[in-house]
């Protein structure tokens, strides 16, 4: 039947595991795509969708997830405000010249609106720095350049950032021209292979992408990101993705709650098993180099003087917030997370059992547990441990993606559909709030 076909297709095209969408969001996307077109037989459709690259365009473009919203994890764009600043110093990696950053995907524009908002809070003048913006979903670039952002996108308890860089229009909130102009948006798939003429990147924000593929397109697109990254760069990934970059040889630069990484010393761990793609369905041809932005002179226009930036040292890392005296729980979370960043997989795993029997079951402590037996190869216990986290929040959408995942490697397809299924719910929920 064509929805098998389709999850190769897409499985093929931009990595997506369909487990994580779960059959009925793909049905769904399906049914729409049909309507649009006033095709009524799967077969035709499937002709049409194999022949015409801008129907795939429309499919993906219905059946991506845009979860996203402004300063999400905001320590993230704190650590990027620091890590770059320490870039630009005299003799630094970036030595004065504009920092090239970017934000793969970009979804509607939040993520990078924010990367370039947190520059200029931190002292950043207009010509210091300029940021690509890519995604797969033609829809959401639209919507990205369009700009304007309703309540759904301010998720925050603190968006105090909104009156000071926002102007109120029909619909919403539009960032000011000077934000929007710091930002290029192009279209492209991160799966793709990055062109040889692509000039590195200093910082790369990967968030809340490598969750939606299986193992190895997960390893196929840390490689990539790997690519994009100039030796000193620092890398971004969402905070349920934090076991991934450990796996392929990147190094935790230890900055709490920012999930951010160094490249992979040369030579990086074997990959788990040998890069496999599911068959191809359909004629998809070979696929152009990914076009990434090149190099871009720096905006020239008039601003404002902005305070003088303080150099800090490049490996500087950002020291652990001091918890309060007596908050012995909250310290010994940040304990098994340490060791989880680091790469400690066994501390970790010791540390969060040690945890839930002084403190009891959390879902925070069972998600810490479940990510860094799933990263040390323990399946059997990882999904205890995320079963037991969606007992306890069953909303928590990271546990389901994972534990999807991991049902799918198991060969437990209905298991990981139905999970899926829950996390598309719980995203439309989301969407509608
Ligand atoms: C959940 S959003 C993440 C947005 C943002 N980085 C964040 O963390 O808030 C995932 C985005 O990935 C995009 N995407 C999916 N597959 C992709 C691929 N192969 N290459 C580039 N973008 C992709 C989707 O279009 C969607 O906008």
């Amino acid at each position: 039947m064509i929805l098998d076909d389709v999850e190769h297709l897409l499985h093929e095209r931009i990595g997506l595991d369909a487990g994580t969408v779960g059959a009925s969001g793909l049905n769904f996307a399906l049914k729409q795509r049909m309507a649009a077109c006033a095709v009524t037989d799967p077969a035709a459709y499937w002709r049409r969708l194999t022949a015409t690259p801008q129907e795939l365009q429309e499919l993906i473009n219905a059946v991506i997830v845009p979860e996203t919203w402004f300063f999400r994890d905001p320590k993230a764009y704190a650590a990027m405000a620091d890590r770059g600043r320490a870039m630009r110093v005299p003799d630094g990696p970036a030595n004065g010249r504009p920092l090239r950053l970017i934000s793969l995907p970009c979804s509607t524009g939040e993520e990078p609106y924010s990367m370039a908002m947190a520059l200029f809070d931190a002292g950043f003048a207009a010509t210091d720095f300029a940021i690509d913006a890519v995604d797969i979903s033609t829809r959401n670039l639209t919507t990205a350049a369009h700009a304007v952002y309703g309540r759904n996108s301010f998720r925050g308890a603190d968006v105090e950032f909104r009156d000071r860089h926002f102007n109120a229009v029909e619909g919403g909130h539009r960032p000011h021209a000077d934000i929007r102009r710091q930002v290029r948006f192009r279209h492209g798939n991160l799966l793709d292979p990055v062109a040889a003429d692509v000039p590195p990147y200093d910082v790369v924000f990967c968030r809340n992408l490598l969750i939606y593929f299986d193992r190895d397109t997960q390893e196929r697109a840390l490689d990539r990101l790997d690519r994009l990254m100039a030796p000193h760069a620092m890398l971004v990934v969402g905070s349920g993705e934090a076991g991934l970059p450990l796996m392929r040889g990147f190094a935790s630069l230890r900055i709490p709650m920012a999930f951010a990484f160094a490249k992979p010393a040369a030579t990086k761990p074997a990959a788990t098993k040998p890069a496999a793609t599911k068959p191809a369905a359909g004629n998809s041809g070979p696929k152009p180099a990914l076009r990434m932005p090149a190099a871009r002179p720096a905006p020239a226009r008039a601003h404002t003087p902005r305070p003088a930036v303080v150099p800090l040292p490049v490996a500087a890392p950002v020291p652990a917030p001091v918890a309060p005296p007596g908050n012995a729980a909250a310290d010994s979370l940040a304990a098994v997370e340490r060791a989880a960043n680091e790469g400690r997989l066994g501390d970790a795993r010791q540390a969060a059992r040690r945890h839930i029997e002084a403190f009891g079951p959390s879902a925070a402590a069972l998600y810490l547990l479940g990510l860094a037996c799933d990263a040390d190869g323990a399946a059997v216990e990882a999904v205890e441990a995320y079963r037991k986290v969606l007992y306890l929040a069953p909303d928590h959408g990271e546990a389901l993606a994972h534990l999807a995942l991991l049902l799918r490697r198991q060969g437990d397809v209905a298991g990981a559909k139905a999970l899926g299924d829950r996390l598309r719910r719980l995203e439309k929920r989301s969407e509608r709030r």
